[in-house]
């Protein structure tokens, strides 16, 4: 699915940057030049991002 029309970033390009390493928006930035046109899909990647860190939360819990 594509969350950055603009710029053609899909979700899956975006988890596999927070899976190398991107912890917050300024990497997605970075990385992807996210948001720099309209903008519209800032709040999407952020949600994104947040989901994708909270279900990595969990897994360190699981294996602590
Ligand atoms: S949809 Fe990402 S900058 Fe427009």
């Amino acid at each position: 699915m594509y969350v950055c029309i603009c710029k053609g970033i899909t979700d899956r390009q975006i988890k596999a940057s927070i899976a190398e390493g991107a912890g917050c928006m300024r990497d997605l930035y970075k990385q992807h030049d996210l948001g720099s046109q309209c903008g519209k899909c800032v709040c999407a990647a952020k949600q994104l991002l947040d989901s994708e860190i909270q279900a990595c939360n969990r897994c360190e819990v699981v294996a602590a």
